[in-house]
């Protein structure tokens, strides 16, 4: 079985990756390491909450492991998988309004579209999408 996994480099996307590597599945990463926090911590993350686990090894190498480094809203087409799951995104309430209002929309709203108008007409078993606390409001 073949996933996408969006965010991968991201706090909750590489423990999934970890986790699907593990069950046996195939993973697509896609990521484009924003700078919302730095990179090293990404390619920690990458690299498999690296060093405390075994398998983490296994994640740097592994062949069923792909990473595709980019932007979503830069790519014209993504992987056929049976999975998709969608954790690329700008994380965080309080940036989320006043001059960071633009980030926000751009990462979350405009590519969450982009890759849900790609998937819409194709065979795809599940989109998974964590929805961003940046939603929260008083309602
Ligand atoms: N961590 C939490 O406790 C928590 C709680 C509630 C909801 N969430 C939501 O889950 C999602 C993932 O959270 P996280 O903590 O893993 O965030 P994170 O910032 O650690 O990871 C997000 C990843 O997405 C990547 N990314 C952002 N925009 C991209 C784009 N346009 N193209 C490609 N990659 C892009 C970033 O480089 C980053 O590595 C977010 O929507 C977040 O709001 C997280």
């Amino acid at each position: 079985m073949k996933t996408l996994v969006t965010g991968c480099a991201g706090f909750i996307g590489s423990h999934l990756v970890d986790k699907l590597l593990e069950q046996g599945y195939e993973v697509i990463g896609i990521d484009c390491f924003t700078d919302y926090y730095p990179r090293e911590i990404k390619e920690a993350n990458k690299n498999l909450s690296l060093k405390k686990k075994a398998l983490s090894k296994k994640y740097h190498k592994n062949a069923k492991f792909e990473l595709i480094e980019g932007d979503i809203l830069n790519m014209d087409k993504f992987p056929d998988v049976d999975y998709v799951f969608h954790l690329a995104a700008q994380a965080g309430v309080r940036a989320s309004w006043s001059k960071s209002f633009e980030i926000y929309t751009r990462n979350n709203i405009e590519a969450t579209q982009k890759l849900l108008e790609f998937y819409k007409d194709r065979e795809i078993k599940k989109f998974v999408y964590a929805s961003s606390s940046s939603v929260y409001g008083d309602a």
